[in-house]
């Protein structure tokens, strides 16, 4: 929000800013914590303007940064109203546990034996397009780490820097971490970090969650924060333009939307999602980032529920495609449900 450096409070600071606060000269959007759980915090060195620690969180989002009152006019440019149904999703729903596995998960992945080798092998490939080691990974909208596949991007890494809007995100990130994360309450169209110190970044089904028109500034902000030579692993979603599910899948599309009414109906929960098509990504990313094109995953959920069982060859359909992703990987993520788009910064 403010583009300064922070420094960190020292104890007398700490103290003068917690009767500031007190005394009610500094204040925050959000309601604040009480002063007996802090930290810590942060000053933004060239504003009255504080980002607070609470249970080794850091609040990095401006509804919560305390600041007086005349300065929370800078809040507002993120009152995003988009934005913040994504982060409610999260917080309310997504991010919620049923027997030890999220809705996140329950609602938009395949969690059954038959498909379980492909979709680990996929989780798996991402990892060769990241440097083998480094000090920092940031992991852009990390969710709470679901999978456990997802802890072998961070394992040759000293930190894993998790940034993400929810915050019951980071909560559980944390649970799974420890004191290996790094945990920024953010939001990835202005991240919180410096420019050229990440030695690597992976952003995992979450672009197409940003409202369509900052979905490039996300893209830049993860590269403007990596060291020259450090690399990016974005999973971005071709969504309905997917031309290989469009082929496959035309009876499905009438299904997909009958779930997606009933999901709805269900739990009165909908989820923003804007997938650009190949021509965006060609214009604003491939040129601008030399970036290279992979493919993740060629089929998509609905497309796993319907053709993929055990009886009929599921397992063996499943190698075939994975088998064409590794073969061709710019084509099948080119016409394929979830391209990879790697850069590597000069
Ligand atoms: C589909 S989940 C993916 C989470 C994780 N990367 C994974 O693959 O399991 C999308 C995540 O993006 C986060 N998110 C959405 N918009 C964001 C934004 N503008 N800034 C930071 N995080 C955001 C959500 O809170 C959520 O945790």
């Amino acid at each position: 929000m403010t583009r300064s450096n922070l420094s960190w409070l020292n104890d007398g600071d700490l103290q003068a800013l917690k009767s500031r606060v007190q005394k009610q000269e500094l204040r925050s959007c959000h309601a604040s914590f009480d002063a007996a759980i802090w930290q810590g915090a942060f000053k933004a060195t060239k504003f009255d303007v504080y980002y607070l620690v609470v249970d080794d969180i850091i609040y990095l989002l401006p509804e919560f940064a305390l600041q007086k009152q005349n300065v929370l006019r800078l809040a507002e440019h993120d009152n995003d109203m988009t934005k913040q149904s994504v982060k409610q999703f999260y917080d309310s729903f997504g991010w919620q546990q049923e027997s030890g596995i999220f809705q996140d998960a329950l609602d938009s992945e395949d969690l059954r034996e038959v498909s379980r080798d492909y979709i680990e092998q996929c989780h798996a490939r991402l990892k060769q397009h990241l440097p083998a080691t480094g000090r920092y990974l940031l992991d852009v909208a990390s969710g709470p780490i679901q999978y456990d596949a997802y802890l072998a991007y961070s394992e040759n890494y000293h930190y894993r820097l998790c940034a993400d809007i929810s915050l019951r995100a980071l909560q559980a990130a944390k649970q799974k971490l420890g004191a290996k994360g790094i945990y920024l309450l953010s939001d990835v169209t202005r991240l919180p970090l410096q420019t050229g110190k990440i030695d690597a970044a992976i952003s995992l089904h979450t672009l197409y969650h940003v409202p369509k028109e900052q979905q490039l500034q996300g893209y830049t902000e993860i590269q403007r924060v990596l060291k020259p030579k450090g690399s990016s692993v974005v999973i971005y979603s071709w969504g309905r333009r997917a031309l290989l599910m469009n082929v496959l899948m035309f009876p499905v599309k009438l299904w997909s939307l009958l779930k997606r009414l009933q999901r709805t109906k269900q739990t009165g929960q909908t989820l923003y999602f804007y997938a650009h098509s190949y021509e965006w990504y060609r214009r604003h990313i491939q040129r601008q980032y030399d970036c290279k094109l992979y493919s993740w995953r060629s089929v998509n959920v609905p497309f796993l529920k319907l053709f993929i069982h055990r009886k009929f060859g599921g397992r063996m359909l499943l190698k075939a495609f994975f088998w064409l992703e590794n073969r061709f990987p710019q084509l099948m993520g080119r016409i394929g449900a979830y391209p990879l788009f790697v850069s590597t910064k000069p």
